[in-house]
C-alpha cells in the first residue's frame, strides 16, 4: 500500500476505534473486521446508557474517576456526551472532591489510567526546562492531529486543593480543570494542553514513597523556581501564539509572582487569585442588591485574614469604588478582620505582615477584640465572610446575632472555606439562626434547605469558580486580547450577577443554576469578549468589527457593565465545541480534523 494508503487507512482506524460500537457497517468492512467484534451495530444514546450503567456499578468514587479516566482516553465523544448528560452527577467525580483523592494516590493508580505512551499531557523537569523545544516538539509528533493547543492549565502541584504540595501527582488537576473548560464552556478537548512542573516536591512521604513517579527531589529556591518556569512559559508563547495560560494550584508567593510577572506578557490569568475573586465578587453584589440596605452602609466583617481573604478584599473594595463611586479610603474603611489573635488593629501590639497592614483598623481607640464574638459586637456588622479553615466558627449564637443585628434589612453570611470540613457553617444553620432570611453563599457544595412552615425549598449560593473561569477561557480564546486585564475580569463578574434568570432571582438565588452553566458561559464569554474589545486589547479584526458594529443597548462609554448584544452572544454559541450527537456526525468531523484535504 502506498504511503497516502497507509495514512488513510490509519485515519479510518483511529476513528473507527473511537467510535466503538458504533463503527458503521462500511467502515467494518474496510477495515476487515468481520468476526473480529460483536456483530450489533449501536448508536451513541446506547453508548451512553452502557456507560452510564457502568459508571454507577462502581462502588467507590475513586474507583468512578478511574473508570471516568479510562472513557476518556478510549472515546472522547462519549465520555463528554456522558459529562454534559449527567453534570451534577459527573462534575464531582472528575474534579473536586474525588480528583483530590485520586492525586493523593496518583502515582499508585497513573499506568491503570492511560496507556503508558498515552500523550495526556506534559511532564515537564527542572532539566526539561534545559530543552525546552524539543518537549514542545515531542507533544506536536505525539498528537494525532495537526493542531496546537488553544489553552493550557500548568501547575507545579504545590498547592493542590486544600492537600499542600503534592508533586507531580498534582497533574490531575490541570487534566480534571480541563474537562470542565470543554463541558462547561466548549473549549475544543483535542485543543486542551495540561501540564505538571516536576521541579520536585518537599512532601517527606512522596519523597520516600517508592511508587512515586516524579523528581524525588526538594522543591528548587526562588530563583531556580522563576528561571525555569519563565523558559517553559516564554517557549509555550513562542510555539503555539495565541495560547491562553491559565496557572492553577502554585504555593500563594509563586502564583502572586508567576501572575505579576506574567499578566501583561502574555495571555493569562490565575484561576485561584482572579477566577474566585470574580465568583465570590459576584456572589457579593448580588446580595448586596438583595440585602435592603444602602451599599455604602455595609459593615463587612473577615474571619479569616490570609491569602484569599485579602484576595477578596480587594476585588470587593473595588467594587465599592468602581459602582458606588466610594473613595477608595473610604471603601477600605468599610471592612474590618479577625485572624487568629482577634481584630487585626495597628495598636494590637504585633508586627503585621503587608496583606493585614493594608486592611488594619486604626480609628479603634484603646478597643481590641481578642474573639470574632467580641469583634461581631464592636462592628456590628452586615455581612460575615468566612476564610479562615476554622470549622463550625460561625456559631448558633453568631448567626442569630448577625439576624438580630440587621433586622431592617438581611444578613450576608459567606462561609467560603473549602472543604466541607473546613466550612464556617452550613446552609441550614444559617437559614434557621437567621429566620431564613440569610443571603448565604457558601465555598462548598450544601444541600437545599425546605423551611418546615412552608415547605418552601431554598437553594444555596455556591460560590463555585466553574462560573467564571471556563467563560475567561472561552472568551480569551476565541478573541484573544494580548492581556487580560482586571477589568475583563470585572465585566465577567458583572455578567455573572446579570446572568440569573427571573425564576433564580425570585428565588433570591445568588447564582445561577449550575445545571444552565453552558448558557451562562456563552453569555460570560460574550461580555469578556465585549470588554476587551472595549480596551483595544483585541487584534482579530473579526471580534473588533462585530462587536463594534453591535454595541450592546444601555451600556455607558468607559464603564464595565458585563453587557454584550445579541449577535455577539450568537457568533460565541456557534463556535462553543458540542460532543457529536450521531455516529454520522462525528465521522465528518473527526476526519475533517485529521484530514482537511479530504472535505
Ligand atoms: P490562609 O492559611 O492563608 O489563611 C487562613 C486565615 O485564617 C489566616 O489569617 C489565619 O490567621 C486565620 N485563622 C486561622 N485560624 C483561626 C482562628 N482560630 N481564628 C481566627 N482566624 C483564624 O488560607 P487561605 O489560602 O486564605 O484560605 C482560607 C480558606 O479559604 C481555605 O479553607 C480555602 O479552601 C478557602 N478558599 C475558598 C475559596 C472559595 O472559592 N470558596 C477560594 C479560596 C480559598
Amino acid at each position: 500500500m502506498s504511503e497516502a494508503g497507509d495514512s488513510r487507512r490509519n485515519s479510518i482506524e483511529l476513528i473507527g476505534a473511537k467510535a466503538g460500537t458504533a463503527m458503521p457497517a462500511e467502515m467494518r468492512q474496510a477495515l476487515n473486521l468481520r468476526g473480529l467484534v460483536p456483530t450489533s451495530i449501536e448508536n451513541f444514546s446506547k453508548q451512553e446508557l452502557r456507560a452510564y450503567q457502568q459508571l454507577m456499578s462502581k462502588s467507590t468514587n475513586l474507583e468512578k474517576y478511574e473508570f471516568l479516566a479510562g472513557l476518556r482516553c478510549l472515546n472522547v465523544n462519549l465520555f463528554f456526551r456522558l459529562l454534559l448528560n449527567h453534570f451534577r452527577d459527573i462534575v464531582p467525580l472528575i474534579y473536586t472532591p474525588t480528583v483530590g483523592e485520586a492525586c493523593l494516590s496518583y502515582s499508585h493508580i497513573y499506568p491503570f489510567l492511560y496507556p503508558f505512551r498515552m500523550s495526556v499531557g506534559l511532564f515537564i523537569t527542572l532539566d526539561d526546562t534545559d530543552c525546552i523545544d524539543t518537549v514542545i516538539e515531542n507533544y506536536r509528533r505525539s498528537m494525532p492531529e495537526p493542531i496546537d493547543p488553544e489553552i493550557t492549565v500548568i501547575t507545579d502541584g504545590s498547592r493542590i486543593l486544600g492537600l499542600g504540595d503534592l508533586g507531580v501527582n498534582g497533574m490531575g488537576i490541570p487534566i480534571g480543570k480541563l474537562q470542565l473548560y470543554t463541558a462547561a464552556a466548549g473549549l475544543n478537548p483535542s485543543r486542551t494542553l495540561p501540564i505538571v512542573l516536576d521541579f520536585g516536591t518537599n512532601n517527606e512521604r512522596y519523597l520516600n514513597d517508592p511508587l512515586y513517579l516524579g523528581t524525588r527531589e526538594r522543591r528548587p529556591d526562588d530563583k531556580r523556581f522563576y528561571e525555569a518556569a519563565g523558559r517553559v512559559i516564554s517557549a509555550l508563547h513562542y510555539a503555539f501564539p495565541g495560547l491562553l495560560i491559565q496557572f492553577e494550584d502554585f504555593s500563594t508567593e509563586h502564583a502572586l509572582g508567576l501572575l505579576d510577572q506574567w499578566r501583561k506578557r502574555t495571555m493569562c490569568f490565575n484561576d485561584d487569585i482572579q477566577g474566585t475573586g470574580c465568583v465570590i465578587l459576584a456572589g457579593f453584589i448580588s446580595a448586596v442588591e438583595q440585602a435592603g440596605i444602602p451599599p455604602q452602609t455595609q459593615r463587612i466583617l473577615f474571619f479569616g485574614a490570609g491569602a484569599a481573604a485579602s484576595g477578596v478584599a480587594k476585588q470587593l473594595v473595588d467594587y465599592f469604588v468602581i459602582e458606588h463611586k466610594i473613595p477608595e479610603q473610604q471603601a477600605k474603611a468599610m471592612f474590618w478582620f479577625v485572624d487568629s489573635r482577634g481584630l487585626i488593629t495597628t495598636n494590637r501590639g504585633d508586627t503585621l505582615p503587608k496583606h493585614k497592614d493594608v486592611f488594619a483598623r486604626h480609628d479603634n481607640g484603646d478597643t481590641q477584640c481578642r474573639s470574632i464574638e467580641e469583634a461581631i459586637e464592636y462592628v456590628k456588622p452586615t455581612a460575615l465572610i468566612g476564610l479562615s479553615t476554622v470549622h463550625n466558627a460561625f456559631t448558633e449564637k453568631i448567626l442569630t446575632r448577625m439576624s438580630d443585628l440587621n433586622q431592617q434589612g438581611r444578613p450576608i453570611v459567606f462561609p467560603l472555606s473549602n472543604p466541607e470540613t473546613k466550612a464556617e457553617c452550613t446552609f441550614e444553620e444559617a437559614m434557621r439562626c437567621t429566620g431564613n432570611r440569610v443571603l448565604f453563599a457558601s465555598g462548598t457544595a450544601f444541600p437545599e434547605y425546605t423551611i418546615p412552615e412552608t415547605c418552601e425549598v431554598c437553594v444555596p449560593g455556591q460560590g463555585n469558580n466553574m462560573f467564571a473561569f471556563p467563560a475567561i477561557g472561552l472568551g480569551s480564546v476565541l478573541c484573544k486580547p494580548t492581556y487580560i486585564t482586571d477589568s475583563m475580569i470585572f465585566a465577567v463578574a458583572k455578567a455573572l450577577v446579570n446572568s440569573r434568570n427571573e425564576e433564580e432571582k425570585a428565588c433570591g438565588e445568588l447564582y445561577p443554576r449550575i445545571e444552565r452553566i453552558r448558557d451562562v458561559s456563552a453569555e460570560l464569554a460574550a461580555a469578556f469578549v465585549t470588554q476587551a474589545v472595549s480596551e483595544g486589547l483585541v487584534k482579530e479584526k473579526h471580534w473588533v468589527d462585530v462587536v463594534n458594529a453591535n454595541m450592546p443597548e444601555n451600556s455607558l462609554p468607559g464603564r464595565v457593565d458585563g453587557l454584550f448584544s445579541r449577535r455577539v452572544l450568537g457568533e460565541v454559541k456557534t463556535l462553543m465545541w458540542l460532543p457529536a450527537a450521531s455516529v454520522e456526525q462525528y465521522i465528518v468531523e473527526a476526519i475533517t480534523t485529521i484530514n482537511p484535504d479530504d472535505t
